[in-house]
């Protein structure tokens, strides 16, 4: 083995991050065909029809390096979404967009607010930029404790990151309360908000962060993983002041979106027919989950996302085995720090039933 080279010191506090068991893994561990994935929170309606078809298209040419200005997805978004071009930045994931905006933004030893539990990518884009996460517990009721994170600014905060609805608890940031944040908050700090499920909420006094985008330093994060049913193609989107976006630009790689994320987000976006039929399913699978959830005496935050945080009472990681050898995979709350709870995707009505089904008998098992 050649001499070890030393890392950068900051990585020393990062944790390499676990991502939720893949179907074909679990399938192939134990022989089986018929696994289901409730542990990311993808859209288990499969990818829009219309999409499928551009990819087809889509596959004859990519021996051409895709179009690093996203021109035709660019256009398509800034007419739906009455913006101009410019605001946009397009990236691999919007995993990626936080990565981008660490690097843009984070000078080693500088600070990014974060809420507790959320989202782990924040930390780890601060942390790979020498930065310092900030975190603050959110409510009892699982709410963004804004007043607490405004409290947490001080000279060396760059970053807010929001997320709304929050992974893992599928709770919202209020129109009011968020108006009343920024109205607040100190020049020089950056509003990252994080809308990777926006589409799903249903809650009338939720707030169109995109009406703040001129007034406010915020830069919204969206991404075509979620109810766009795209997550294995890689594409995500920020949109901010065209000043804020040309700043990110200077770090961001060329071809980063590939050309079949491309053609297939086109094609998806204009997918009005598809968007429906997950936001229904999901709006059933809420009221399916919550029932089942209820009648087995479990705890649940209300959700206004495609997936519950869940209090089974029980070690989740003894739970998350049990279930794994019934074929059903699901996120477990130890890695935000909940060892009893639970993050569960909503899926199709059939694996809805199925998961309830399999955690009575788990939990069943696990009392006796
Ligand atoms: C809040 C939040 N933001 C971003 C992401 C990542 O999105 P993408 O697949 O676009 O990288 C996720 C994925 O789970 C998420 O929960």
């Amino acid at each position: 083995m050649p001499k070890r080279i030393s890392r950068r010191r900051c990585l020393e506090g990062i944790k390499p991050y676990v991502p939720g068991k893949p179907v074909e893994e679990l399938e192939r561990e134990l022989g089986i065909t018929n696994a289901v994935k409730l542990a990311s929170n993808e859209n288990a309606l499969g990818p829009s029809p219309l999409a499928v078809e551009a990819l087809r298209k889509a596959l004859s040419e990519v021996n051409y390096y895709p179009d690093a200005n996203c021109y035709y997805l660019r256009q398509a978004l800034a007419e739906k979404l009455n913006l101009d071009p410019e605001q946009f930045i397009f990236a691999n994931g919007s995993d990626e967009s936080l990565k981008l905006i660490a690097e843009t933004y984070i000078n080693p030893g500088e600070e990014g607010v974060i809420a507790d539990p959320t989202f782990s990518e924040y930390e780890f884009v601060l942390r790979i930029m020498d930065g310092i996460p900030r975190k603050v517990p959110m409510r009892p009721d699982f709410s963004h404790d804004l007043e607490a994170m405004l409290a947490a600014v001080n000279e060396r905060t760059r970053l807010v990151f929001l997320c709304s609805p929050n992974n893992p608890t599928g709770t919202i940031i209020k129109r009011r309360e968020l108006e009343r944040f920024l109205d607040r908050l100190p020049a020089g700090v950056l509003v990252v908000i994080d809308e990777a499920y926006y589409e799903y909420v249903s809650e009338p006094d939720y707030f169109d962060s995109l009406n703040y985008l001129q007034q406010y330093p915020v830069i919204t994060l969206r991404t075509f993983s979620k109810i766009y049913g795209l997550a294995g193609l890689r594409l995500g989107y920020a949109v901010a002041a065209k000043e804020i976006i040309a700043d990110i630009n200077r770090v961001c790689e060329p071809f980063n979106v590939n050309h079949l994320a491309q053609k297939a987000a086109l094609a998806a976006l204009k997918d009005e027919a598809y968007l429906q039929k997950s936001r229904q399913m999901i709006a059933e699978g809420r009221e399916q989950l919550a029932a089942g959830f209820s009648a087995q005496g479990l705890s649940f935050v209300p959700t206004q996302a495609n997936f519950f945080f869940v209090d089974l009472g029980h070690d989740s990681q003894e739970v998350f085995q049990e279930l794994l050898q019934r074929g059903v995979i699901i996120r477990t709350g130890d890695i935000f720090g909940y060892p009893s709870y639970a993050r569960i995707t909503i899926g199709t009505k059939a694996e809805n039933e199925r998961l309830l089904c399999e955690l009575e008998a788990v939990l069943k098992e696990l009392q006796s």
